[in-house]
């Protein structure tokens, strides 16, 4: 019989793994609506258009990586590459364009890239987006935002940093620089030779080793910026010292998507692998103008979900949950643990309980609450059921109590920052 299989590039994300996903996408949530952020949903379909039009032709996204069909009505359509059109998309269709809006999002999307670790088909990312200011005092928050983020989680990622300038700026600076690659185009590779004509810039990020000389001596778009830009520039730069935020100011970053200008940045890990960016972003001042005629400052950046995830290694624990697990020694005990689960249930919201269906052998069952990492394993048999009680076993202490069911309220006090206290 056939076996089926995901689609390649695109992975299950199973209990053992959406427990942290869950738990990390809480702590980003928080951390963005603290920052006065709301949530938008859009949809995973798009017309084809709109992500030429914003992601630009000439870039990998739009050249090679888009999931695009064409429907029984000849129309075109592709599965969102990234959150940043739709929601500028979003913000036009419904009018929204004349206030400030500051948008977060999660979800899936999709990009028909090479797999490896790090690289998904679908993967998923946590995006903001800050619409409507446009002084670098905005720049500034939306980095802080993300280093919250980062304090958050316990992690500190790298920050590197660019001012690319605006559209005329860098028009100016991609003919220089084509001028001074093309001397070199008998290094290039087909993919380098192609990019060296439709996207000049990225060359700029090519890891090909036989470039790295010639990159480090090309022409720097620094100098071709305008002098309003610097200035600007070196504002939020200010602000970053006086934070004590600390950054690299990375001259070759130019990102892959065209509707950056002035601000890019990205967000690394301290690893030499070359899937290491795990948050990215930049200003798209001009990106609303070819959408609605209308210049709205904006900017905006994504984090993406799995990279975080492979790099705290999955360990990050929902603190808003406590678990507790049911191990009931006789069947016949069943309807009592039920009633035992409802009253833990119903002593705070937060407060999960689930039951072993596996009755008798209270090793295995311990065994299985430390398997599904189990705050509490609470044991049913018959002492606990003719004495109107239950025993609470602390799973990381290993301490274990009887307890009074009438008195479960008491012992078990979610004010208390979850736990049940053994000395009470
Ligand atoms: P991006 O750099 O294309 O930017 O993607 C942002 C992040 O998504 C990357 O840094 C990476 O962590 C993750 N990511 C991208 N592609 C993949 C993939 N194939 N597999 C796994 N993770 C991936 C954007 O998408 C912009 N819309 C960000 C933005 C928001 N700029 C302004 N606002």
């Amino acid at each position: 019989m056939k076996k089926f299989q995901s689609v390649r590039g695109m992975r299950d994300i199973l209990p053992s793994e959406s427990r942290a996903y869950r738990a990390l996408e809480n702590i980003l949530i928080s951390t963005v609506q603290q920052y006065g952020y709301e949530e938008i949903k859009t949809p995973i379909l798009e017309d084809t258009n709109l992500f030429i039009k914003s992601i630009g032709n000439g870039t990998d996204i739009v050249d090679k990586e888009m999931y695009t069909f064409v429907d029984s009505k000849s129309k075109s359509f592709s599965m969102r590459p990234e959150g940043t059109a739709s929601c500028v998309r979003a913000i036009i269709e419904n009018g929204l364009q004349e206030s400030i809006n500051k948008l977060w999002y999660s979800g899936p999307f999709f990009r028909h890239e090479r797999p490896q670790k790090g690289r998904y088909r679908q993967f998923h990312q946590f995006g903001i987006e800050f619409i409507g200011v446009k002084t670098h005092v905005a720049d500034f928050e939306i980095i802080n935002l993300a280093n919250s983020i980062w304090k958050n989680i316990g992690i500190s990622p790298q920050l590197k940093i660019n001012n690319i300038g605006d559209p005329n700026d860098r028009k100016k600076y991609i003919e220089i620089l084509k001028t001074y690659l093309n001397k070199y185009k008998s290094d290039f590779d087909d993919n380098e030779k192609n990019k060296l004509i439709n996207n000049t810039l990225r060359i700029l990020d090519s890891k090909n080793p036989k470039l790295k000389e010639i990159i480090e001596s090309a022409p720097r778009i620094e100098d071709y910026i305008s002098s309003e830009s610097q200035k600007n520039f070196q504002k939020l730069l200010k602000l970053l010292n006086d934070e004590n935020i600390s950054y690299t100011r990375d001259y070759k970053l130019v990102r892959g998507l065209d509707y950056y200008n002035n601000l890019v940045f990205e967000y690394t890990d301290d690893t030499d692998v070359t899937q290491n960016t795990l948050c990215a972003g930049g200003r798209y001042d001009f990106l609303f103008k070819s959408m609605c005629d209308k210049e709205i400052p904006a900017l905006g950046f994504a984090i993406g979900m799995e990279r975080l995830l492979e790099h705290i290694d999955y360990k990050i624990e929902s603190s808003d949950t406590v678990s507790f697990y049911m191990a009931i020694l006789d069947e016949k005990y069943f309807s009592y643990s039920q009633k035992v689960s409802n009253i833990i249930r119903n002593i705070s919201k937060k407060y999960n309980v689930s039951t072993s269906y596996n009755f008798s052998n209270l090793k295995a069952q311990l065994k299985k609450a430390n398997k599904i990492s189990a705050n509490y394993c609470v044991i049913i048999g018959d002492e606990e059921v003719k004495n109107n009680e239950c025993q609470i076993k602390d799973m990381a202490l290993g301490s274990q109590k009887t307890v009074n069911i009438d008195e479960l309220n008491k012992y078990l006090k979610p004010d208390k920052n979850l736990e049940y206290k053994e000395n009470e």
